[in-house]
């Protein structure tokens, strides 16, 4: 996808009233030159949220959301970025220029939505004259509803039902290969992937097919094919039936992540149309943010065997850099034998949610995971259990809930761990996705006053700063100050403010200054310095994980790219 040019993006903000695009999803009322209504992105009784057309900016007192129409329907519609320029656009009659012109990959992807799209319709159709599949779907409890919804269908069998069907052209042929469709035989002959199977289109968020799952119904191999990796489809990013969820309710509480297609799809028909599947893939740190982008509480929900433990702890992993306060994951394990799809089938919707209020917190399972096998009643095996503990604490994002588990280990273990996971792990590489402009200001401020109270913390942090690209307000200001307390070990408060007589920031440097807490101690200064610069790295490489991934969209990565790429997804904390 061809990046979107800048000034487009100005010019698509200036001719948008951000009042129209927000009465358009939430009810407004006027006050005074403002427009309020209750918060849409948290729980309220009396409206705190409001836009303003003077400023074309929306802002909410209780949950501090904020930001313009294309963070709006970010936020709203749990869009990206681009998705939610293009959706701008179009409800405006523009289309979105992009870098390296129309004829950008962007726009070769239309093909393909519009063949999967038709992929879509001809399975669905040849379901409806297929007694056999019929009679399964109707086996395995499906209802019509639920085919509908899910959009199930049917690939006959034989080797060129969508090839006859679509491949019109060599382009066509070329365009049906590129979207998965075709699988190549040894002497280079295209034929259908799919025959013989019940076909489960997999959505991207704004519900267009982009990929298939296929299962057998009959006969030998493989119980499900899925389609390859494509320019539209990345398995590791994708969650099956989040669409659907998100039809369903503007506002989703919690999710329920199932491992299989006929999970999910028995939980939706069977009264919680808030479960998605991982696709058979291991839950990574992209499925987590998305699924925190959707809600606030996620449930993983795993069978109780062996594979489904390994499973379950693949997603706690992938889950800790994501869990910033305010999100929780919960963890479900099913008795043996028992899927979610035959629990509930037996257990109906109210008994499969009793045993989602009952499922573990994440950090009880946590714990009892690392205590296992370990001999927590000796010196020695509290010892481990710390050090086992310690690299995956230092994953979390700061906050209340990281405070919290760092204090339940310390009573676990006896071992204080505060500072040393602070110190020895710093999680310079688990950026998250966070607003880019929640906070940031303060977080600078912050790390400006700790630096102009003991100058000589500077000694800790020599140049260069990772987030030194980070284009937020007071970033050049704190670079500066840091090299110059790092260069001159000698200078207090005074004489830093002397370096900046004259200067426009002088005014405000010396009303932080007088602000400066005499009673606070050293190492309090140097934990809040040392925390604040942590978050600043992690907020730049955020950043440039987000720009790495759309020019990534865009075009191939240089090796370098790629390289600071993974490192970046990895988000492994520096030790
Ligand atoms: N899977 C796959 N390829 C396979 C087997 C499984 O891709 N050969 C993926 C599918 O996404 C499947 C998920 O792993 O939905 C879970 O597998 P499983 O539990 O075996 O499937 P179910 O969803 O329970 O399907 P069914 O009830 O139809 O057996
Ligand atoms: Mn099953």
């Amino acid at each position: 996808m061809g990046r979107i040019l800048t000034p487009f993006i100005d010019d698509l903000l200036a001719r948008v009233d951000i009042v129209e695009v927000v009465e358009r999803r939430v009810p407004l009322k006027r006050a005074g030159r403002e427009w309020t209504a209750c918060c849409p992105f948290h729980d309220e009784r009396t409206p705190s949220f409001y836009v303003s057309p003077q400023k074309q900016f929306f802002h909410c007192f209780g949950c501090g959301a904020h930001g313009s129409a294309i963070r709006f329907l970010m936020d709203y519609e749990h869009l990206e970025f681009q998705d939610a320029v293009e959706d701008l656009a179009s409800s405006m009659g523009l289309v979105v220029p992009r870098e390296g012109g129309p004829t950008a990959s962007h726009d070769n992807h239309a093909p393909l939505f519009e063949l999967l799209e038709t992929a879509t319709r001809r399975y669905q159709q040849a379901l409806n004259d297929h007694p056999q599949a019929q009679a399964y779907c109707e086996r395995r409890g499906l209802d019509t509803d639920t085919l509908q919804r899910f959009r199930i269908g049917w690939a006959p069998p034989g080797w060129d039902f969508l090839y006859q069907a679509l491949g019109r052209d060599a382009t066509r042929v070329q365009q049906m290969e590129q979207a998965g469709l075709l699988a190549m035989g040894e002497q280079g002959r295209r034929y259908d992937r799919f025959r013989e199977r019940l076909m489960f289109p997999i959505l991207d968020r704004r519900g267009r097919v982009i990929a298939f799952g296929g299962r057998i119904i009959a006969g030998d191999g493989p119980k499900y094919l899925n389609s390859p990796e494509t320019p539209l489809f990345h398995k590791g990013r994708q969650l099956f039936g989040l669409w659907q969820v998100r039809q369903q309710a503007a506002k989703v509480e919690h999710l329920i992540v199932v491992e299989g297609y006929m999970d999910a799809i028995a939980l939706h028909q069977h009264g919680l149309p808030q479960a998605v599947a991982t696709l058979g893939t291991a839950t990574t740190p992209e499925h987590a943010e998305l699924l925190f982008r959707t809600a606030a509480d996620v449930y993983y929900c795993f069978d109780g065997d062996r594979a489904g433990r390994a499973a379950a702890w693949k997603a706690l992993e992938a889950t800790l850099p994501r869990l910033r306060d305010g999100r929780q994951a919960h963890f479900l394990f099913l008795p043996d034998g028992e899927d979610p799809d035959s629990m509930i089938r037996a257990e109906g919707s109210a008994g499969f949610t009793e045993r989602l209020e009952q499922a573990t917190p994440l950090s009880r399972y946590f714990f009892d995971t690392l205590a296992e096998g370990v001999a927590v009643d000796s010196l020695d095996g509290r010892a481990r259990l710390a050090e086992r503990a310690r690299p995956l604490l230092a994953k979390l994002p700061d906050g209340a809930f990281r405070d919290l588990m760092v204090q339940e280990l310390e009573q676990r273990t006896g071992v204080r761990v505060v500072a040393a996971t602070a110190k020895s792990a710093p999680m310079r590489k688990t950026g998250t996705f966070q607003h880019p402009t929640r906070g940031r200001i303060s977080l600078v401020r912050k790390a400006i006053e700790r630096v102009l109270a003991r100058p000589a913390l500077a000694q800790d942090h020599p140049p260069p700063y990772r987030f030194v690209g980070l284009r937020q307000p007071g970033v050049p200001l704190l670079i500066e100050l840091l090299q110059l307390a790092h260069d001159h070990p000698a200078l207090h408060t005074g004489a830093v403010l002397e370096h900046f007589a004259g200067r426009e920031e002088a005014v405000a440097l010396h009303k932080l200054a007088a602000k400066i807490d005499s009673d606070q101690e050293d190492f309090d200064y140097q934990a809040e310095l040392d925390d604040a610069l942590h978050q600043l790295d992690r907020q730049a490489d955020a950043a440039r994980l987000a720009a790495l991934r759309l020019r990534l969209a865009e075009n191939p990565l240089s090796a370098d790219e790629r390289q600071e790429l993974q490192e970046l997804l990895q988000a492994k904390p520096v030790q």
